[in-house]
């Protein structure tokens, strides 16, 4: 039987990740970091030795972007060890290694949308620690796919959209940066498209290359008008949700949005401004949903 291991299970991703694989007819260990610390070796090879898997998807991460800034270590044994220790059990077994990345490699200061072969340089230590796990499995492994991505959320955990949801409980005003652009992506969709490839490199049908991808939920008609890939802006984002929140909860909306710069806002770590990222080489293989219409589903279950 196709045997697949997903790693970090309990986060946004692997748990959208969990809703989608269930039915697929493989068999899937499900670890999280109790089960497999993915920085831990002898537990990496361990599981890789009993379960021998023929596809990986990790899953896990050092995601809190402010506390790296003063917790480099941690950041860099998830980010950049784990997908080393990964990758070298992938190796030795020919398994394949699909992996999660950012738009956070990238300093921001291209006036373009980002493309897969674009030279990174990252502006902080979770963008360093995530650009070293690429590069490590790179390094060390020809059999991979890593999906760059950017501004994730979902009904599960901590994320943009659960976080403006409490705030605005307390009708207290919130300040939003409104100089920082990118896309914001369903992990639903994230989660399809790692199955999909899954399914793909089962059937040896060959539609994904080995290699990078960017990967963002679609703007829908809005962008299709203009260009896809166009991105919004945080302070966009969360007029966004609150649109949406009043659509589903009239009079709930947020009233007291502020926008603000980055340098207003004065955050422990510096963010790229631009991290639009263009995914015209994954568009002809696997569309993305419109992240509008996703982020209503989200609001409606949050709020259920
Ligand atoms: N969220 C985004 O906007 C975004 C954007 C681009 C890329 N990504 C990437 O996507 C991946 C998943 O992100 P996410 O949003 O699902 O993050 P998340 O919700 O923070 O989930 C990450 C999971 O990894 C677990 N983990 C931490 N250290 C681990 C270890 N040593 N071994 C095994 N598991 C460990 C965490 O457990 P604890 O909670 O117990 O620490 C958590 O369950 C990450 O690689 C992230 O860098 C995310």
């Amino acid at each position: 039987m196709y045997r697949v291991l997903i790693t970090g299970q309990s986060g946004q991703i692997g748990q959208s990740i969990t809703d989608r694989i269930q039915h697929q007819g493989w068999d899937v260990l499900f670890t999280d970091i109790d089960t497999l610390d993915i920085a831990n070796a002898k537990q990496v090879e361990a599981v890789f030795k009993t379960f021998k898997p023929d596809v990986v998807i990790n899953a896990a991460g050092y995601t809190d972007v402010d506390r790296a800034e003063h917790d480099a270590v941690a950041a860099e044994s998830v980010n950049a060890y784990g997908p080393y220790l990964l990758a070298i059990q992938c190796h030795s077994i020919g398994a394949l290694l699909i992996h999660f990345s950012t738009e956070y490699i990238f300093n921001g200061r291209s006036h373009c949308r980002y493309v897969e072969t674009d030279t990174p340089s990252p502006l902080n230590v979770y963008g360093r620690t995530k650009l070293q796990g690429e590069q490590y499995i790179k390094a060390y492994l020809s059999h991979y796919i890593i999906i760059r991505t950017s501004w994730v959320f979902s009904e599960y955990a901590q994320n943009f959209v659960t976080t403006m949801l409490y705030l605005n409980r307390s009708k207290a005003p919130i300040c939003i940066v409104n100089d920082q652009f990118g896309c914001p992506t369903y992990a639903g969709d994230l989660a399809n498209l790692v199955v999909d490839i899954a399914k793909d490199n089962q059937a040896e049908t060959g539609r994904y290359q080995l290699g990078d991808y960017n990967f963002c939920s679609d703007g829908g008609d809005r962008d299709r008008d203009r260009d896809r890939d166009s991105g919004v802006s945080w302070f966009d984002f969360a007029c966004a949700i609150f649109e949406e929140l009043d659509k589903y909860q009239p009079g709930e909306q947020g009233r007291n949005l502020t926008a603000v710069t980055s340098e207003e806002y004065a955050s422990i770590a510096t963010r790229p401004k631009n991290g639009i990222l263009n995914c015209h080489k994954i568009s002809p293989i696997f569309r993305p949903s419109d992240w509008r219409r996703k982020l209503r589903h989200v609001i409606e279950i949050t709020m259920a």
